[in-house]
């Protein structure tokens, strides 16, 4: 039985950082229900994969899987039980931030974190740190992706709706020689929209089950009534700025999940480029596995070259054209470790200011995902009306637009009576993914 004493039946208090410590809330939940069903689905996964791994990595694979099943369940355990945090033993990538912060709650609060007693956040980003050690600590299965399958399962199982992506994109970019300007902007708007929606699904909601994704190519008209902050022309406006002394128009996508969300973000792209809005797409995905569904750099290729060996036309097509991109340097794919630390983007400045300064060189910094969302505005349970600049604090790199669709229970820049309206038609209105916001802001001396 988890040691849940100090669980209270209330909502997330005001101001503060989301926690599961509040059972009304949906950290609660989460980590109760939603967290364990994906390590489980872990363990399942890798006992039935056993001995295709063994076959492909040796048999060294063999016992080093019973050590990562054996410390998977562990960790299972430990959420569950609420148990102290410990220490990231193996080294590597961020293990000192993680360990750092370890060291300072338990400085402030007197002991040591533990999962539903300390910020949501940071237990969360801490889990899939943890996993990403055990992997690390193997000799044969130190690049294993255990999230893969599902991955590359959410691209085949929307086929259709990635089909129709394909061949709105590429018949649009026929047509951009007898665009008008009115029409041109409508178009990257509802390409924006695509890239917003294809948010909608991702594999940590749905506990790693793999759906099959609507398309949404026929739905953006009728889903803009679900857009609670639409400031979709701020970003067309940034993006058609004109260069400054004649600089090349570098877009920043920073990415959220691989495969169905991947493929909008990667037409919208091609859009871009295609119109002469932008020159160059940099790619920011996480450099291990993260959320189930976060777009790793491998899962970025390995979508570009399925789409490239597909059977249909239109979808060669368009992966050539991308690969292109990527042999030429038009998309570049860029790692950073900031983004798989459990840090706000507040931290960036001074935590990763190479990374800041570089976002603040291009013409809009698309920011992607509910996940991306929270850090934006720190995981603060703020008032829902609070404007979306000062919500996202000290992180004002660049023209910046927020393109979420929401799916736990923070918001900012809402309208009085906006989310009591959408909590009368859904009472799970904030997590369930039905809603998005498009959310603008730049820096003041821009
Ligand atoms: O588990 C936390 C969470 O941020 C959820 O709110 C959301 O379902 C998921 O992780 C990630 O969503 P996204 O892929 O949009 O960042
Ligand atoms: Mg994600």
């Amino acid at each position: 039985m988890a040691n849940l004493k100090r669980c209270v039946d209330e909502e997330t208090r005001t101001n503060e950082p989301l926690r599961g410590i509040y059972i009304k809330s949906f950290a609660y939940p989460s980590l109760k229900d939603r967290t364990p069903i994906i390590l489980t689905s872990i363990i399942d996964h890798l006992s039935r994969e056993k001995e295709n791994i063994v076959k492909q990595r040796g048999d060294v694979a063999r016992e080093e899987l019973k050590t990562v099943i054996g410390s998977i369940s562990k960790l299972k355990s430990e959420l569950q039980t609420n148990k102290p945090f410990s220490k990231i033993q193996s080294g590597g990538p961020g293990a000192d931030h993680y360990n750092r912060l370890i060291d300072e709650k338990t400085q402030r609060d007197k002991e040591a974190p533990t999962w539903y007693y300390t910020e949501w956040l940071f237990a969360e980003c801490y889990l899939y740190r943890r996993l990403r050690e055990i992997f690390e600590t193997t000799k044969s299965l130190q690049d294993y992706d255990v999230f893969d399958h599902q991955k590359t399962g959410v691209y085949f199982g929307s086929l259709q709706s990635i089909k129709d992506a394909t061949y709105l994109t590429l018949k649009t970019i026929e047509r951009l020689p007898s665009l008008n300007e009115e029409q041109l902007k409508k178009l990257v708007i509802d390409f924006i929209k695509l890239s917003l929606w294809s948010n909608r699904a991702d594999l940590s909601l749905s506990g790693g089950q793999v759906e099959e994704q609507a398309s949404i190519c026929s739905q953006v008209d009728a889903l803009d009534k679900n857009i609670l902050v639409d400031d979709s022309d701020k970003a067309y406006a940034a993006l058609t700025r004109e260069p400054v002394n004649g600089k090349p128009k570098i877009l920043d996508i920073i990415l959220d999940n691989a495969g169905f969300e991947l493929y909008f973000d990667l037409c919208l792209a091609d859009f871009l480029l295609s119109a002469n809005i932008v020159t160059q797409v940099r790619f920011h995905p996480k450099n291990c596995p993260w959320f189930v569904s976060d777009t790793n750099p491998k899962d970025f290729h390995w979508m570009i070259r399925v789409t490239k060996e597909s059977e249909d036309e239109a979808l060669k097509t368009i992966g050539r054209r991308w690969q292109t991109y990527v042999e030429e340097g038009q998309f570049t794919v860029e790692t950073n470790e900031f983004w798989t630390l459990s840090s706000d983007f507040g931290r960036m400045a001074s935590e990763a200011p190479a990374l800041y300064s570089k976002l603040g060189q291009s013409a809009l910094v698309i920011i992607k995902g509910d996940l991306n969302y929270r850090k934006l505005v720190a995981d603060v349970n703020r008032p829902f009306t609070t404007p979306f600049s000062e919500a996202i604090g000290a992180f004002h790199p660049n023209r910046l637009v927020s393109l979420r669709t929401m799916k736990c229970d923070v918001a900012s820049g809402l309208k009085p009576g906006q989310a009591e309206a959408c909590a009368k038609i859904n009472p799970n209105w904030i997590i369930t993914g039905e809603f998005a916001t498009i959310q603008y802001d730049q820096p003041s001396t821009l």
